[in-house]
C-alpha cells in the first residue's frame, strides 16, 4: 500500500491539464495525499533526475523540467506504484497504449506529460524530495 510521486511536467501545467490528469486519478480509484505546484531550479532538475546524468539526453531533460511549473502529487491507494504507471502509458508517447495520459496528450518521447516513480524505494526517496512528512496525508485519513 505504499504511494507514489507523480508529477505533472511543465508541458501538462501549461497546456492546462493538470485537472484531468487529476481526474484520471481520482477515477482510477486511487488517492490523492498531498499536492503542490512549484518551479524546479535548474540544480533540483538535476539532482532529482540524478539518475540519468550519463544518458545524452540529461541536459535536455533538465532545461524542460525546469522550464515551467509543475505539479507534484503524493498519490495512495491499493498498488498505487503499477496503477499510476498504468495511467501513465509507456514513456514514448508513440508507444504508449491507447487511453493512456502520454498517448492521450503526450508530443515527445521528452515532453510526455507526467512522470511516476518506478518502485518503492524510489516512491519514498521521491516523495521525501518535495513533501515533508507532515504535508502528507495518513493513510487513515478519509
Ligand atoms: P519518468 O521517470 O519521467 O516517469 O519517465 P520514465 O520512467 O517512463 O522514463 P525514464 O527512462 O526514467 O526517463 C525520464 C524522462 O526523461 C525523458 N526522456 N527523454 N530523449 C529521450 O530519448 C528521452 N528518454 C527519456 C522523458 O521525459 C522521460 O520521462
Ligand atoms: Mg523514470
Amino acid at each position: 500500500m505504499a504511494n507514489t510521486l507523480g508529477i505533472i511536467k511543465p508541458d501538462g501545467v501549461r497546456r492546462k491539464l493538470a485537472g484531468q490528469i487529476i481526474s484520471r486519478i481520482e477515477k482510477a480509484g486511487l488517492i490523492l495525499r498531498g499536492m503542490k505546484a512549484l518551479k524546479l531550479t535548474k540544480e533540483q532538475a538535476e539532482e532529482f533526475y540524478a539518475v540519468h546524468e550519463d544518458k545524452p539526453f540529461f541536459r535536455s531533460l533538465v532545461d524542460f523540467m525546469s522550464s515551467g511549473p509543475i505539479v507534484v502529487l503524493v498519490i495512495g491507494g491499493h498498488g498505487s506504484i503499477e496503477r499510476w504507471r498504468e495511467l501513465m502509458g509507456a514513456t514514448d508517447p508513440a508507444k504508449a497504449k491507447y487511453n493512456t495520459i502520454r498517448r492521450e496528450f503526450g508530443t515527445s518521447v521528452e515532453k510526455n506529460v507526467v512522470h511516476g516513480s518506478d518502485d518503492e524505494t524510489t516512491a519514498r526517496t521521491e516523495i521525501a524530495f518535495f513533501f515533508k512528512e507532515n504535508e502528507i496525508l495518513p493513510k487513515e485519513m478519509k
